[in-house]
């Protein structure tokens, strides 16, 4: 298949790329470098021997989008390109408004006009809120807490309402639980601006020593350690749920949502401890007060994936670290500029 990847140098995006053309399928990448860097273009021909065939668009941008849907034609669409962070989200609404739902709006346009009505979306756990009925099925009901969480949950229902209009759209929303580790060369990993929001990145600055402590926020959680549990999924368990994702709307169209995680929860003491244990690096940690918004557990029933797309994750816990320290340690400060 051809296939557009917008957002496709950022993390999920270049580990998608790799896992797309590992499957014998041709990729367009399209960025705008807002949350990733060019090099990931080098790093990515050094992994698949390949030269990436590639854009420099915001998703926002409609001529940007014409052109490249004049110039290329295209199976389908795997459209990560978002901003995704909590915080941010909360303090400027609009951003995430204009390029989150803005850009899905732009980029269903554009394949529409072209007749490309396939496309896989990034969605997130997060569109089941605080629910606390776990493991999280994908009939739950869904919450919105937070603005980021509200993008995730509108493009979800424009892309469920499309379908409802002209059956000739079929769309996949993959909800996504936490995605940690990078490739094993070593090569491309996550690689966030700033002091990183999430746990896993955050380990390994402190690990790599940009960072001198982490915080872990709140040990008072109803958890048998008291910490926060997640379900920790490889990267590239989550691209090969891309490519069963996009290889199934060919075979069985229609409008479907599908949790992509590994059905485990791991406490962030258990994920301190794994790393201390894998990369031989002591973590020197503080316990502070709860992260406001944060809830004390969530993991996926994983089995709708195995079911409808034939997709389970299959690297371990150790994997994942292994292969963050690997992508850390040869790349302490990221990407180069
Ligand atoms: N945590 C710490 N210290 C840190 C960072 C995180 O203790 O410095 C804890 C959190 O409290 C939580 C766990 O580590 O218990 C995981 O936190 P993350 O920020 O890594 O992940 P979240 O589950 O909070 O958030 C992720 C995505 C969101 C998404 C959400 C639900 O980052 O975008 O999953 O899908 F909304």
């Amino acid at each position: 298949m051809k296939i557009l990847l917008t957002g496709g140098t950022g993390y999920i995006g270049s580990h998608t790329a790799v896992a797309l053309i590992d499957a014998g399928h041709q990729v367009t990448l399209l960025d705008d470098f807002s949350n990733s860097k060019a090099a990931v273009l080098d790093r990515l021909r050094d992994i698949t021997g390949t030269a990436m065939d590639f854009f420099e668009v915001d998703v926002t941008d409609e001529v940007g989008l014409e052109k490249v849907l004049s110039e290329r034609t295209f199976d389908a669409a795997i459209h990560f390109a978002a901003p995704k962070a909590v915080g941010e989200s909360i303090e400027r609404p609009l951003l995430y408004f204009k390029n989150g739902v803005g850009g899905t709006v732009a980029l269903l346009q554009a394949m529409e006009r072209h007749s490309i009505c396939n496309i896989v979306y990034s969605s997130s756990a997060t569109v089941y809120g605080m629910s606390d009925d776990l493991p999280l099925r994908e009939d739950a009901p869904t919450e919105v807490i937070n603005p980021y969480g509200r993008t995730k949950l509108m493009c979800e229902e424009i892309l469920q309402d499309l379908h409802q209009a002209d059956g000739r759209w079929n769309a996949t929303a993959l909800r996504y639980f936490n995605p940690v580790g990078a490739h094993p060369s070593g090569l491309i990993g996550e690689d966030p601006q700033g002091v990183p929001a999430n746990l896993m990145p955050f380990i390994s600055q402190v690990a790599v020593g940009r960072r001198p402590v982490l915080q872990i926020f709140g040990d008072d959680y109803p958890t048998p350690d008291g910490t926060g549990i997640r379900d920790y999924i490889h990267v590239l368990d989550l691209a090969e749920g891309h490519v069963a994702a996009v290889e199934h709307l060919a075979s069985d169209p229609g409008y479907d949502v599908i949790n992509l995680g590994t059905g485990n929860g791991i406490s962030v003491r258990e994920l301190v401890d794994a790393f201390e244990r894998v990369a031989g690096v002591p973590i020197p940690t503080e316990v502070v007060g709860r992260r406001p918004g944060d809830g004390p557990a969530s993991w996926a029933d994983a089995s709708k994936a195995a079911d409808v797309l034939g997709w389970t994750a299959r690297r371990s816990l150790d994997e994942m670290v292994a292969d963050v320290w690997r992508w850390q340690s040869q790349n302490p400060d990221g990407y180069p500029d």
